[in-house]
């Protein structure tokens, strides 16, 4: 059921139960960060491998305090700058994390997201809310509350109707790394804003790094029709004529305009009966990056 009612969605999240709701990203699955029977349950209707911890959403900086045990000052700076917003903050995490959330690891995931609804609800309750995106593991992302009920419909308690996401790229995550912020994930806020803020950053190197950030699994982001990345669309539809073929992108698009349309126009496509979807990267800058990154995960 969707709903635009605070008070059911927090009478739900009270219970221990799960919600799909809204953030400026993506559409996530939430559930009460300290209930670990709450946390499990997200892990099972995702279908998530234990192993792949999950982001903690709160209200404000203050509620941080408690659920670390260190802010280094770099990492500080750019919540102060950037949150409520599309960044993650990987910090050490204190006893009032359970294990579940993180998997084990002795870092925990923690943003505060820019939707007027969810933060409302957030700063009405007094515990965080979990929530990775509400699609089952691998699948695309949803950026509206009616995704989200066709990917799960009752095995939700309610879905809060928030509209459809503004950016529409999960948040970039910012890790720290012998005293020097990392990125693990890229996301909706380009490295050049945060490098505006934070001075040089580097990317995190998953090669070497496969455990750290599971989420970062190669296959993800998937539609069903197999999506080739080329590099000459023309010369590609010349070549596969007997092919029906579908174009996603041709890399000339401006990418801010495409990233909150990106996961809903693949989605579209990818259920419009093509034999296969083609694409060509972007620029490698801005979120161009963040674009080239989902492709390159969406793709064969
Ligand atoms: O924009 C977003 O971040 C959305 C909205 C709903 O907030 N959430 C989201 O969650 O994208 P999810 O679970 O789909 O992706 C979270 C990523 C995963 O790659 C996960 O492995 C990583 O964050 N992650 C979460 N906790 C972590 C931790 N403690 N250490 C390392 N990586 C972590
Ligand atoms: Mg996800």
């Amino acid at each position: 059921m969707i709903t635009r009612d605070l008070s059911i969605a927090r009478e739900q999240l009270q219970r221990g139960q799960v919600i799909g709701l809204p953030t400026e990203t993506v559409y996530g699955l939430a559930g009460n960060a300290f209930d670990p029977q709450a946390v499990q349950q997200i892990y099972a209707i995702k279908q998530r491998p234990a192993a792949n911890p999950l982001i903690v959403h709160v209200g404000s900086i203050e509620q941080v305090e408690d659920l670390v045990t260190e802010f280094p000052e770099p990492l500080r700076k750019l919540a102060e700058h950037f949150w409520p917003g599309p960044l993650t903050l990987l910090l050490k995490k204190s006893d009032r994390i359970p294990d579940v959330v993180t998997a084990g690891s002795d870092r925990v995931a923690i943003r505060i997201p820019d939707h007027p609804l969810t933060l409302e609800l957030l700063n009405q309750l007094n515990f965080p809310l979990v929530a990775p995106s509400a699609n089952p593991y691998t699948r695309i992302s949803p950026t509206r509350a009616e995704e989200v009920e066709e990917y799960f419909g009752d095995q939700v308690a309610v879905i809060l109707q928030g509209g459809a996401c503004q950016k529409g790229l999960e948040s970039t995550i910012v890790g720290f790394d012998n005293d020097n912020p990392v990125i693990y994930r890229l996301g909706s806020l380009s490295i050049e804003a945060l490098e505006a803020v934070a001075g040089k950053l580097h990317i995190h190197d998953q090669k070497n790094h496969t455990t750290l950030t599971p989420g970062m699994a190669r296959k993800h982001y998937s539609p069903q029709t197999p999506l080739t990345l080329v590099e000459n669309i023309d010369a590609f539809l010349k070549t596969h004529p007997e092919e029906r073929t579908g174009i996603f992108l041709t890399g000339e698009e401006n990418p801010e305009e495409i990233a909150p349309i990106f996961y809903a126009r693949l989605k579209h496509l990818d259920r419009s009966g093509y034999d296969r979807l083609i694409a060509r990267y972007f620029p490698e800058k801005g979120l161009g990056r963040t674009l080239n990154d989902r492709l390159r995960r969406a793709g064969e």
